[in-house]
């Protein structure tokens, strides 16, 4: 069951329960002969940047590399650069202990990622990705930047969580932009929801697809509809789990345990909470209540406000819903 896994915005969520060795098996196999194999279709791109070294960026360019792309790894500042590229390094190394490759496997996929913190490193690329802060302003600026700085033929994607591709790509190549949601860890989780808005053209839209596949993942499509599939659905369940919490009806143990024995989930929506974080559900919550007034689903929750004030932010904090010991076991 994907549930688990399906991250929103937090950085640690990675199930206990799923069977990671499996998920990698099955999403970063063989990816570069893959690659090979799909790369003779004209609308897959070739080079690729992506623009962000944190969590999600590292991840991506560890896939596309793995897949055999050349990948720009871009960032802010060069420290942040060099620890994006460790982290990959290390997330390779794993992969590699597990699937008993020999070490130069690693170097070899590492020598695919040029680091870099210039933005003209997108002036050869096919495809930029975009995994930057959750910000619009942030996201909008950067990429009228990079609208100049790449050949025009260049297809922009955002990783965004929870913004509308819509509004970071308006005026921005709009038929050439569309959204690659990935989730974390990326080098584990088999999905990618490519989002196409009404201006996405149908050449833009498959060369996405074609670049999810041909990194290990299996594409689903979506439209520019807040929280795209996998979030617009899971957000609003934990709100409506806080908002039982809220009203008496159960504890969260209880409804733990109900999620994961009635209807088969493999973790609870507050144990899914506090691994996601709940200052990032409440990001998401208000952004979306503060586009969509009206839409009960997206109401915030008191509780949630509560608690991230307090600073009882989920597993990062060692207390949310739950508490935690230094080690991130439940106490
Ligand atoms: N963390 C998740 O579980 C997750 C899952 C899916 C999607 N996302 C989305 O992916 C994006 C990135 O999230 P993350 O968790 O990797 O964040 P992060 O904070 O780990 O990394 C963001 C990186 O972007 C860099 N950055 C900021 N502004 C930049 C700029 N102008 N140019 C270049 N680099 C810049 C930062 O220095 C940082 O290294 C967000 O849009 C988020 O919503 C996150």
């Amino acid at each position: 069951m994907a549930l688990s896994l399906a991250l929103v915005r937090g950085r640690t969520v990675v199930s206990r329960l799923a069977p990671i060795t499996l998920v990698l098996s099955s999403s970063s196999s063989s990816s570069r002969s893959r690659h090979a194999s799909t790369s003779s279709s004209s609308s897959l791109p070739k080079k690729v940047v992506v623009v962000g070294a944190g969590l999600m960026g590292t991840g991506i360019a560890q896939v596309a590399a793995t897949a055999g792309y050349q990948v720009s790894l871009l960032d802010v500042k060069q420290e942040f650069v060099d620890k994006g590229l460790k982290r990959i390094e290390a997330s390779l190394q794993r992969v590699a202990k597990k699937k008993g490759q020999a070490p130069e496997e690693v170097s070899r996929t590492l020598a695919l990622i040029t680091p870099s913190t210039a933005l003209e490193s997108v002036a050869g690329a096919e495809l930029v990705v975009e995994a930057v802060v959750e910000n619009l302003a942030v996201k909008r600026e950067l990429f009228s930047r990079l609208d100049h700085l790449a050949a025009p033929s260049t297809i922009f994607a955002s990783n965004t969580s929870s913004l509308r591709i819509g509004d970071i790509s308006a005026a921005i190549r709009p038929d050439r932009f569309g959204g690659l949601h990935f989730f974390n860890p990326v080098p584990v989780m088999p999905l990618v929801e490519v989002i196409r808005t009404p201006a996405t053209s149908d050449a833009t839209f498959a060369a996405l697809r074609a670049f999810g596949t041909a990194v290990g993942k299996t594409p689903v499509s979506c439209g520019d509809t807040p929280g795209f599939i996998v979030n617009r659905l899971l957000v609003p369940y934990m709100a409506e789990a806080i908002r039982m919490l809220e009203r008496g009806d159960a504890t969260a143990d209880d409804i733990d345990t109900a999620m994961k024995l009635g209807a088969g989930y493999p973790m609870g929506p507050f144990t899914l909470l506090d691994y996601v974080g709940l200052d990032t559900t409440k990001f998401i919550l208000d952004g979306w209540h503060t586009d969509f007034p009206n839409e009960p689903l997206f109401k915030p929750s008191p509780m949630l406000d509560k608690l991230v004030a307090q600073g009882k932010l989920g597993l990062k904090s060692g207390e949310g819903f739950y508490k935690y010991d230094a080690q991130g076991k439940r106490l």
